[in-house]
């Protein structure tokens, strides 16, 4: 049986920035694969090419069998997406939000429903269905998101960073829920986090760094490889930084910008 994602020698440049540096990989059918790194490390550039939503410069990428650049309609049939921001309507129900994307993907009424009820159950947000989006929690958003991006029985789900800015609590919860949705369901999971300790939930990790792969394995594997308790002990090593100092560093580049261009634009 061959992998439901193979990626080689993928570039990806924005002008002379070369946002990720000649990566292959791939994701086994049926795996939870975790694509882990430090902001700027090139994950949303990397997911958007393997959802069909940003072209690559050079390299080839094949997802269900389909080429993304030159079958991109067969890719985005067969995948589901949830981007870190939120595309839910919010002055519509759950409910509503739910049917525009079915009829965007061409699932019929009856399946819908039936569909939609199956998986509202398994995000816990039966309750919610007909309330209207605006009032909900960001963790209840990403919740019905997840909802959504399943509708049509996707073979791969895309989730970039969709545990950020939740707490603690509904961060362990959405790796919950996707957990149960793996094991209920033929279906791989693709999930970028920053977060590392949630990569304990994964299959297979590959640890991204300056727009190259510099790790990857099972996290056992990985705490074994590196011999370290922790996967944030893994990351040290493997970087010779916490992933935290990058994102304070990245604060702290933001800040001197912000400062150089002389505060907020008007
Ligand atoms: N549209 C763009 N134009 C120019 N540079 C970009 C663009 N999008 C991302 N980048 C840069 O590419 C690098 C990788 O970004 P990204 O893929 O968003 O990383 P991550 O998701 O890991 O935080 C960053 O340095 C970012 O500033
Ligand atoms: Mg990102």
């Amino acid at each position: 049986m061959h992998n439901i994602i193979e990626v080689k020698d993928l570039i990806k440049k924005y002008k002379d920035f070369t946002a990720v540096d000649g990566i292959s990989f791939s994701v086994g059918r049926g795996e939870f694969f975790g694509f882990v790194g430090p902001n700027g490390a090139g994950k949303t550039t990397t997911i958007s090419i393997l959802s069909t939503l940003l072209a690559p410069t050079s390299g080839t990428v094949m997802v269900n069998d389909f080429d993304v650049a030159k079958q991109t309609n067969q890719v985005r049939s067969s995948i589901g997406i949830i981007f870190q921001d939120p595309a839910l309507d919010v002055e519509l129900t759950a409910w509503e939000n739910l049917w525009l994307h079915a009829k965007l993907y061409d699932v019929p009424k009856d399946k819908f429903e039936e569909r939609a009820k199956e998986l509202l159950e398994l995000v816990d947000m039966v309750e919610w269905k007909n309330k209207i989006v605006r009032s909900f929690s960001g963790g209840m958003k990403r919740r019905l998101e997840v909802v959504r991006g399943l509708l049509h029985h996707p073979k791969v789900l895309f989730l970039d960073e969709p545990t950020i800015g939740l707490d603690p609590q509904t961060r362990a919860l959405i790796w919950q829920y996707l957990k149960n949705l793996r094991a209920k369901e033929d279906i791989t999971v693709f999930v970028t986090t920053h977060y590392l300790p949630e990569t304990e939930n994964c299959d297979h990790i590959a640890i991204m760094d300056k727009g190259k792969i510099i790790a990857y394995g099972s996290p056992e594997e990985l705490k074994t490889q590196f011999n370290q308790h922790s996967m944030d002990g893994v990351f040290i090593e493997v970087t010779g930084h916490g992933i935290r100092d990058e994102e304070l560093s990245a604060d702290a580049t933001a800040r001197t910008q912000f400062k150089q261009r002389g505060g907020w634009r008007r």
